[in-house]
């Protein structure tokens, strides 16, 4: 077997993104171009990777291999499975493409094989198609081989230009004369190279273009004039080698690869209402019977369970879910697990390391933050729980807060089972309610609260009799 090495260009500063965001970073249903290309190499088990940054070269290494940055969970899980292979170069002036791969020269010099070169912004392509171009290019004893496309709207894209049938050069659009401009096999601007005669060859590319830059794609012209052979490998459908280099583009393709996770998650037995309106990362999985309305995000790790039902408006982050969940609509869960037959919302607000148990009901406007609701535990409405956990069985009436901080330090709340906590009812952390305590309405509880005990923490009430007649009487004298 002939040995692979992949290099990413991923220098260029994607000036048509209008983004002070490194092109390569931007993010197509929660994953970074650069991220997807990677993973689409890594398939292949090459040798070696070598990703070319330039342009904000220090976001986009640190996004591959740490330190993970808060809310970048995803990307520091890839780092893991690419620091064993990943080389870094660094191409100080954007000056093209084929001065691009050149700076990968002291990494892939006196070695020998086959380079794939991918581009850090074409992010659909599949490892299929890197494995019949590395076909085609065994098979031709090619010194290079162009993947390419027919595109029926081919504006933005080099051009394959053939004599005889067979590539003689590519041309860039802003340099393609009116004629050439009609041609419709696109260069993808993915290819593999012979390392042998590559970087000599490279040397010779010239800057005799539009943009003054040295152009990769001129190699082809360079190694038909030296008579190497150049084959090409075209692709059958067009839309994976789209290459993003605008917003529009970007949404586009967004929208490409939503529309076939959506198909999958269908083909899998789950019901969307709408599919044009569910948004579903790359590696959520969803349950068969799961029905999910419109305006729905599933994002990042998310397991869901089967025949659960998510209403509009809900957004699940790294989160679990068991099975017949029903997350009513503009409910938000973070980082948390849900077990089987609990009911979430409306607008309620699951945060970060907490755990709703089974049967569990947690219900309008309720926030939870590192909380373990036991089963069948309730907290039906208006109420912050945080730090705390909760027993099974026990109900939370309505508008109770924990008081989990007091302005240094977090405390923890600890309720057992079985617990009736009344109305309106604050908790002063560090706390613990009993098994089967009773908190009256409108208490400010600051003393922990024995098995079974009733907890009253308010002022008592009195009543004045006649008051409001004397009061009248009093203001006509
Ligand atoms: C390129 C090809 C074009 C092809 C298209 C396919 C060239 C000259 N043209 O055009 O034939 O149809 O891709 O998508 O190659 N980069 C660097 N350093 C640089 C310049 C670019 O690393 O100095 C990287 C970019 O970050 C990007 C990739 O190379 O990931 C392609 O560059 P881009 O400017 O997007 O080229 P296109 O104009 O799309
Ligand atoms: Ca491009």
């Amino acid at each position: 077997m002939v040995e692979i090495h992949v290099v990413v260009l991923a220098a260029g500063k994607g000036t048509r993104m209008k983004s002070q965001v490194p092109k390569v970073l931007h993010r197509i249903s929660g994953f970074s171009l650069i991220d997807r290309v990677l993973r689409t190499a890594e398939a292949m088990a090459p040798a070696s990777i070598t990703l070319v940054v330039g342009h904000g070269a220090d976001e986009v290494r640190e996004s591959l291999v740490g330190p993970a940055k808060a809310g970048h969970h995803i990307d520091a899980d890839v780092a893991s499975t690419f620091r064993r292979t990943l080389q870094f170069v660094v191409q100080e002036q954007q000056l093209g493409t084929g001065h691009a791969l050149l700076q990968a020269r002291p990494i892939l010099e006196g070695k020998t094989g086959v380079v794939v070169l991918l581009s850090g912004d074409v992010p659909l392509l599949t490892s299929n198609t890197l494995r019949s171009l590395i076909e085609t290019h065994t098979q031709c004893e090619a010194a290079a081989t162009v993947v390419t496309a027919n595109m029926p709207r081919p504006f933005g894209y080099g051009r394959i230009v053939r004599t005889n049938g067979r590539i003689s050069k590519i041309v860039e659009e802003r340099d393609a004369s009116p004629a050439q401009k009609k041609i419709t096999e696109i260069n993808s601007g993915i290819y593999a190279f012979d390392l042998a005669p590559l970087f000599g060859a490279l040397d010779s590319i010239g800057t005799a273009n539009n943009q003054g830059e040295y152009y990769l794609p001129d190699l082809v012209a360079i190694y038909r004039k030296q008579k190497h052979t150049v084959a090409t490998w075209t692709v059958e459908r067009a839309e994976q080698i789209r290459g993003i280099n605008s917003r529009t583009e970007l949404a586009e393709v967004s929208a490409m690869v939503r529309q076939q996770k959506n198909e999958e998650l269908m083909a899998a037995g789950v019901t969307l209402i709408d599919p044009a309106t569910t948004y579903v990362d790359r590696d959520v999985v969803v349950g068969a019977d799961t029905v999910i309305h419109p305006c729905v995000f599933l994002e990042g790790s998310t397991k869901i369970g089967a025949a659960c039902e998510i209403h509009a408006g809900s957004r699940i982050v790294n989160s679990t879910l068991g099975d017949r969940v029903c997350v009513r609509n503009h409910t938000v869960v973070t980082d948390s697990t849900v077990e089987s037959g609990a009911f979430l919302g409306p607008f309620a607000h699951i945060r970060p390391g907490s755990q709703v148990g089974e049967d569990a009901h947690i219900g309008n406007f309720v926030e939870l933050k590192k909380t373990a609701m036991g089963k069948g535990a309730k907290a039906n409405h208006l109420a912050y729980l945080g730090d705390s956990t909760i027993g099974a069985a026990t109900n939370i009436g309505a508008g109770t807060i924990t008081c989990n901080y007091d302005g240094e330090k977090k405390h923890q709340t600890t309720i057992g089972e079985k617990v009736f906590v009344g109305s309106n009812t604050t908790l002063v952390a560090p706390i613990t309610l009993a098994d089967g305590a009773y908190i009256a309405a409108g208490s400010t509880i600051t003393k922990d609260v024995p098995p079974g005990a009733l907890g009253v923490g308010r002022a008592r009430q009195e009543n004045k009799e006649g008051w409001r007649e004397k009061r009248r009487q009093k203001s006509s004298a």
